[in-house]
C-alpha cells in the first residue's frame, strides 16, 4: 500500500515560528517535526510515500529527506500545494500517485506512540471503504469529534462547540480509490478549506467508515500548547531528565 504525507498549509496558527520556515521542519525534541510521520509509515511496512509540502521553504524538505533512503523507503515522491485549502484539497494532488489503489495518509503534525501497522493489516483486509484511528482527550472540541452508536460512528463534527463523545479523530485516515471522487466534489466549509471531515461523513453515509482506537499516546503540534506538549511527550519517550 502507498503512503500519504500531508504537510502543505502555512502554519499561521504557529505564527511567527512559521514565518520564514515550514512548520513540518520545526523540531520535535531531536528531530524535524516531518520525521515522525514518515516513521509511523514506515514502521507500519510502507515503502512508497508522497509527501504534499507548501509555504515556506518547501525546497528545504528535498535537502532534509533526499530520496527517503535514510528511513528504509524505497521511493519518496513530492508535489506542492498552494495556499491552505485545506486537507482535502492537499490529498486531491496524490490522485495519480495512488495509481487505483488505497491509501494511508498521515498529517505531518501528527505524532503518535502506537505501531500502526495492525491497524493497517487490517485496511488491506478489507475490501472497501475507509478506516480511521480515535483517540480519547481531554479537549475533543479541537478536533474532529465522532458520534458514537454502538459500535459505529454515524457522524463527525469538525471542531464542535458541544462534543458529542471524548474522541478524536486523529490524523492517520486510510481510504480506498474512492476517496478522490469524494474530494473532488467537496465545497468549501465556513473558515474557506475542503475539509477531510466531510470525507470522512460521505463513506459514513455509503456505510463504509470503519475505526480502531489508539492505545498509546497521540498529538499534533500544530498550536503553541500542542507542539510543547509532543516535545514533552517524544522527550520523555526518549528518556530526557
Ligand atoms: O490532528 C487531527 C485533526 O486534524 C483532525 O481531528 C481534524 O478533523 C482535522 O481537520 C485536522 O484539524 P486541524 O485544524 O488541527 O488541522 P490543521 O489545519 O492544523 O492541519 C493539519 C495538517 O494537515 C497540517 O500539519 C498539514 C496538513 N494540511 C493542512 C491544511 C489546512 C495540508 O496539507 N494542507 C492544508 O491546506
Amino acid at each position: 500500500m502507498k503512503g500519504v504525507i500531508l504537510a502543505g498549509g502555512l502554519g499561521s496558527r504557529l505564527r511567527p515560528l512559521t514565518k520564514i520556515t515550514n512548520k513540518h521542519l520545526l523540531p520535535i525534541y531531536n528531530k524535524p517535526m516531518i520525521f515522525y510521520p514518515i516513521e509511523t509509515l514506515c514502521h507500519a511496512g510502507i515503502e512508497e510515500i508522497m509527501i504534499v509540502t507548501g509555504g515556506n521553504s518547501a525546497g528545504e524538505f528535498l535537502r532534509l529527506l533526499g530520496n527517503g533512503h535514510e528511513f528504509g523507503l524505497r521511493d519518496i515522491y513530492y508535489t506542492y500545494q498552494e495556499g491552505e485549502g485545506g486537507i482535502a484539497d492537499a490529498l486531491k494532488l496524490c490522485e495519480h500517485f495512488a495509481e487505483g489503489q488505497k491509501v494511508v495518509v498521515v498529517l505531518g503534525d501528527n505524532i503518535m506512540e502506537d505501531d500502526i501497522g495492525p491497524y493497517v493489516r487490517k485496511f488491506e483486509s478489507q475490501s472497501t471503504g475507509a478506516r480511521l484511528l480515535l483517540k480519547e482527550v481531554s479537549d475533543p472540541g479541537r478536533f474532529g469529534c465522532p458520534q458514537l452508536e454502538g459500535d459505529r460512528i454515524v457522524w463527525i463534527d469538525e471542531k464542535p462547540e458541544k462534543p458529542k463523545s471524548r474522541y478524536a479523530v486523529t490524523g492517520v485516515y486510510m481510504y480506498d480509490n474512492r476517496v478522490f471522487e469524494y474530494c473532488k466534489a467537496l465545497k468549501p466549509s465556513a473558515r474557506g478549506e475542503l475539509e477531510i471531515t466531510d470525507v470522512n461523513n460521505a463513506y459514513i453515509e455509503c456505510g463504509d467508515l470503519h475505526y480502531d482506537v489508539l492505545a498509546g499516546w497521540w498529538t499534533d503540534a500544530g498550536e503553541f500548547d500542542s507542539l510543547l506538549h509532543a516535545n514533552q511527550l517524544v522527550a520523555a519517550r526518549q528518556g530526557a531528565s
